[in-house]
């Protein structure tokens, strides 16, 4: 362990994910166990420049970890976009005697934790998002929670889907990304699946998939639809018009970010945020944990925003051959 470092924050920004509780209480009991105090930092950046940090114990983290969004709470900030908002937020963290900051969020809290390691104050970034959009890891935390919940919901829109002999076009999250529609499409079974990185935007293709479906016998026709093509009412509209066949929109929205985390959300984050809490007390600064090839591992901030990664191929193929 490093002594320069005795006490540490913890703070949740962005969108929250079931899980980011297991990461905070894991922050919190392996720094305790490190010989490093901790601190909570409420509503992400934006609690930081507010001061709205409160000193934690082994105990501020007890039955938390089956608890869905964050008990630190989240935010957006633009103020800490600004190189006056960050520098502000360093000054914060010295006079609180804040050597070093977990965060826990996407890609944007990633950018935020760079330009406070630039200021002088050590930080570790943990993936937290439904989305599963950060190049430099395979899992982010609350992805597999959100896809279970949305299957589920899948699964009853497709019940009344097939006693209508409807068409449905059921909308999931995934801002730019279309990892949750890939993975709920082929869980669900849909008939179609669009994903921003792939979609021709060719509806015709979707109506004529419909229209061959349905003198088949298939009494249903589900598209999972990803939020990042969207637009999916509308879509719902025009597919009726030429088809003929009663066609819905459902938005899953928010559901999607809410409930009790799985198994794997707990596992990853406690993990993920141990790790964290141990690389920042031995004074490790402007890294991102990650998991990579079966391994937790940890990469330089910038190294993991300048990373790319892409919808697999010979899953997205898969998952258009058993569609058919
Ligand atoms: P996520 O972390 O889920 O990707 P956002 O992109 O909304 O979510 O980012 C969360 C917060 O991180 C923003 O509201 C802002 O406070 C901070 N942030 C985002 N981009 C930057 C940046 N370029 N520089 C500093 N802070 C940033
Ligand atoms: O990043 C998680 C996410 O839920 C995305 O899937 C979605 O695009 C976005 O956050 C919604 O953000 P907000 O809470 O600001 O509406």
């Amino acid at each position: 362990m490093s002594d320069t470092i005795k006490t540490i924050g913890v703070l949740t920004s962005g969108g929250d994910a079931p899980g980011m509780n297991a990461a905070i209480r894991a922050v919190v009991r392996k720094a305790i166990q490190n010989g490093v105090a901790v601190k909570g930092i409420k509503r992400g950046y934006q609690g930081l420049l507010a001061e709205e940090i409160v000193d934690m114990n082994k105990s501020s983290v007890s039955d938390t970890i089956q608890k869905g969004g964050t008990i630190l709470g989240t935010a957006r900030c633009s103020e800490f976009v600004t190189e006056e908002g960050q520098a502000k937020g360093a000054e914060i963290c010295r006079k609180h005697g804040i050597d070093g900051i977990v965060v826990i969020g996407g890609d944007g809290s990633y950018r935020g934790a760079l330009a406070l390691s630039k200021q002088g104050i050590n930080t570790v970034g943990i993936p937290g998002t439904i989305d599963l959009d950060i190049a430099c890891t395979d899992y982010t935390i609350g992805f597999d929670t959100a896809i279970n919940t949305a299957m589920q919901a899948i699964d009853k829109v497709r019940d009344t889907s097939s006693s209508h002999e409807r068409c449905s076009i059921i909308e999931v999250m995934g801002r730019n990304a279309g990892y949750i529609a890939l993975w709920c499409g082929v869980a669900n079974g849909a008939e179609d699946i669009l994903i921003p990185e792939k979609y021709d935007y060719n509806e015709q293709n979707i109506i004529n998939n419909i229209i061959q479906n349905r003198k088949k016998g298939k009494k249903h026709h589900i598209i999972i639809n990803a939020e990042g093509i969207g637009h999916s009412t509308s879509m719902a509209r025009r597919i009726e018009a030429a088809t003929g066949i009663e066609t819905r929109a459902t938005i899953l929205g928010y559901m999607q970010r809410g409930g009790s985390p799985t198994c794997k959300d707990r596992f990853y984050a406690s993990i993920m945020g141990a790790y964290a809490a141990d690389i920042l007390c031995e004074g490790k600064t402007n890294r991102v944990v990650g998991y990579r090839n079966g391994d937790f591992t940890d990469f330089d901030i910038d190294e993991a925003l300048a990373m790319t990664k892409d919808i697999p191929e010979y899953e997205f193929m898969v998952s258009r051959q058993l569609s058919q």
